[in-house]
């Protein structure tokens, strides 16, 4: 929705944002750089995170980042991202968005497509089925990808605090993997140019920061 604030300035005032990127690219740190500028500006944002929000998502994100188990598959990483995904929209993002809030979102499909899809191999024809079914409509306005070399993402996840985190089994796996994700968010962009903006997530702090802000102002204009 576009709101008319007075005669010279037209904000939007509700929207849909997704930050993406491979393991350390910085994407929680923009989230809440969003965040901050939008409650400048006297917009309401809901901060939100996949995967373990909402009720299903807070049982099921120790199970689905925990360690290797028996049950583990690249399929039932799917279907867990999947459901995990359709009580989030149907918990936390859909109301949102209905009650004109922002909503921040830190990883959203397109994870799924770049970590079990490129990452693990499923079929790209059998996620977009699972995604189109746990999102149901419900698709970003905006996403950021905050492209990195995985190798400098990896280096900064071992800096951080182990609290700030939790347990996550995808950081502990070889740089194939995750370079085979970055080629996917790069690819997913290439396909989605309208809606995609690609960050580069290698600068320094203040500088990615900067450029979060000049994407977002831009946006709400
Ligand atoms: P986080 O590090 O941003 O909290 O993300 C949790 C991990 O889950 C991260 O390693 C990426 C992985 N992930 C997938 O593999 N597929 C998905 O669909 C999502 C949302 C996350």
């Amino acid at each position: 929705m576009i709101v008319e604030k007075n005669s010279s300035e037209i904000k939007r005032e509700n929207g849909f944002i997704v930050f993406e990127g491979v393991n350390g690219c910085g994407k929680s740190t923009a989230r809440k750089t969003a965040a901050r500028l939008l409650a400048e500006m006297n917009i309401s944002a809901v901060e939100t995170f996949e995967p373990g929000s909402g009720t299903l998502g807070g049982i099921l994100r120790p199970l689905i980042l925990g360690e290797k188990a028996a049950w583990r598959s690249p399929i039932a990483e799917l279907l867990l991202f999947g459901a995990d995904r359709a009580g989030h929209v149907t918990e936390v993002i859909k109301p949102a968005l209905e009650e004109n809030h922002i909503v921040l979102c830190d990883r959203y499909y397109y994870s799924t497509v770049a970590f079990q899809g490129y990452g693990r191999g499923v079929d790209l024809s059998l996620i977009k089925t699972v995604n189109d079914s746990a999102v149901a409509g419900v698709v970003p306005d905006l996403v950021l990808l905050f492209d990195l070399d995985p190798l400098i993402g990896l280096k900064r996840t071992l800096r951080r605090a182990p609290s700030e985190s939790g347990d996550d089994s995808f950081e502990k796996e070889d740089l194939a993997f995750h370079n085979r994700i970055r080629s996917g968010y790069l690819e997913l962009a290439r396909t989605a140019l309208e809606r995609f903006v690609i960050i580069d997530a290698s600068r320094e702090l203040q500088v990615v920061e900067d450029a979060v802000i000049k994407v977002l102002e831009h946006y709400l204009r």
